[in-house]
């Protein structure tokens, strides 16, 4: 893999440190407890230590966190009289205006990377008018992380659209990947000298492995629910072509963003050749079931064809929260275990098992870019991490070529159809000031970061 580049000549200049501060907004940090003052100085024990030049991020996507994101479909079905999201996303983080504090504090903590991503709504709000005040945007973001010294790991689509290109039928019309790599080509040509890691996807195999995916709460049958829900959004929207991420036929979906990928990585690359691409995999620790797993169908199924094409890319990001024990589909976790605010087992060993896993069957360096647990019991939060951390660090000790861990997420914020109720962050929100508190789990991350070590 290549390493990535700084800041470049490009049509527009990186701003000043200076102007960002003056751009921000007077909203307090609270908590900065994870500051470099408490840098510890302990000498770093060689045997705790993680490699040189170890990526270590949290991470956000911009419809869970920007807020008034009104050009995109789920803005939309957000707002549908019967909508099947608990509530709508409203000014979520307000991060749109507030990623001046937020990136600066992601660098106070102690990281040195943080991953977000682009909104195509906003910068193709209209099909083929592609606004540069909205690229101008990002590109600012992607220069307040370099003067952070922060690496920044750019996800091109994470899950959102554009309403027009849900109206059209989204990763289902045959020609979604030729405007998915249009609006890659455009979006490298403004901000592909600043980016560490691109990303053509988060997690391209969720409509697959929600088929699999059985939690109490959410009822035996996801696709069901999706089934449902979509007869009811094309209902009320009038619209019997509208379908998008979560939407619609999961096979064709599939398909449609798997070429989506091959052409927008083919797309970014022509632009920048040295950039290097992959995608976010949704993976679950799999474990065969005691009688009739169908573990081996499982991972063909939802993981092939795309542990198939990491093949080709510079890395594979990983993003991993829990076990599944796979029975005919996915068990309930087991009887008397753990579970958070989402449903999940808590088994932080996940990290380790999965990494090993990617990486066998990749052969490509392996990248955790989202991994945490939702919970208002932060305790709970630092024990998850520091066991995954230790896994993570086994796996690494025995050879498996990992080049980063993520943290999901830098903050609480819009957990999609859950709302915002799940807390991911190890920063908090204060929804109604936009007040942001660090909590432990933060100051503990943000300290084995700055120490690159345990
Ligand atoms: C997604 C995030 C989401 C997180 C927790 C991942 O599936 O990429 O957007 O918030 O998991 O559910």
């Amino acid at each position: 893999m290549k390493e990535p580049r700084g800041p470049a000549e490009s049509t527009s200049r990186p701003i000043s440190r200076r102007a960002l501060l003056q751009s921000a907004s007077a909203v307090a940090v609270a908590g900065m407890v994870g500051s470099r003052s408490l840098a510890s100085d302990r000498p770093v024990d060689k045997s705790k230590a993680f490699p040189d030049k170890f990526l270590w991020g949290c991470a956000t996507a911009g419809h869970q966190v920007e807020g008034n994101n009104t050009n995109s479909d789920l803005w939309l079905i957000e707002h549908l009289p019967e909508s099947i999201f608990k509530e709508p996303s409203g000014d979520a983080c307000d991060h749109y205006h507030l990623y001046p504090q937020d990136i600066s504090m992601v660098a106070d903590l102690g990281f040195n990377t943080y991953r977000f991503s682009l909104e195509w709504a906003r910068i193709e709000p209209e099909e083929g008018f592609f606004s540069r005040a909205e690229l101008e945007h990002y590109r600012r973001m992607l220069a307040a992380c370099h003067e952070h010294h922060l690496t920044p790991l750019l996800t091109y689509s994470h899950f959102s659209m554009p309403r027009w290109f849900a109206f059209k039928g989204g990763w289902e019309n045959p020609v979604a990947p030729d405007l998915y790599a249009r609006f890659c080509e455009k979006a490298t040509r403004h901000l592909g000298d600043l980016v560490g890691y691109a990303s053509t996807f988060n997690e391209p195999d969720v409509p697959q492995l929600l088929e699999w995916i059985n939690l109490p709460g959410m009822g035996a049958d996801l696709t069901e629910m999706f089934r449902t829900g979509l007869g009811k959004v094309r209902k009320q929207l009038n619209a019997p072509e509208f379908a998008n991420f979560f939407l619609g036929d999961g096979k064709k979906i599939r398909d449609g963003v798997l070429a989506a990928h091959h052409k927008g990585r083919t797309a970014m690359k022509s632009v920048r050749s040295d950039m290097p691409v992959g995608f976010n995999l949704a993976m679950s620790d799999d474990q065969p079931a005691p009688e009739d797993s169908h573990l081996a169908e499982k991972r063909a199924y939802v993981y092939g064809p795309w542990l198939e094409a990491a093949k080709q890319c510079d890395y594979m990001g990983v993003q991993v929260y829990s076990r599944s024990i796979v029975g005919k589909k996915d068990l309930p976790p087991p009887k008397g275990a753990e579970t958070t605010q989402v449903g999940w087992e808590f088994y932080p060993e996940c990290v380790e098992h999965v990494v090993r896993y990617a990486s066998k069957e990749t052969g490509v360096p392996i990248m955790v870019t989202e991994n945490g647990i939702a919970t208002n019991d932060d305790t709970r939060r630092v024990e998850y991490y520091q066991r995954a951390l230790a896994g993570l660090k086994r796996a690494i000790d025995d050879g498996v070529d990992v080049r980063g861990y993520v943290t999901w997420s830098l903050m609480d914020n819009f957990e999609w159809m859950s709302g915002f109720e799940p807390k991911f962050g190890i920063v908090a929100v204060d929804l109604a000031t936009q007040r942001r508190t660090i909590k432990p789990s933060g100051a503990m991350l943000g300290n084995i970061a700055r120490r690159n070590s345990l």
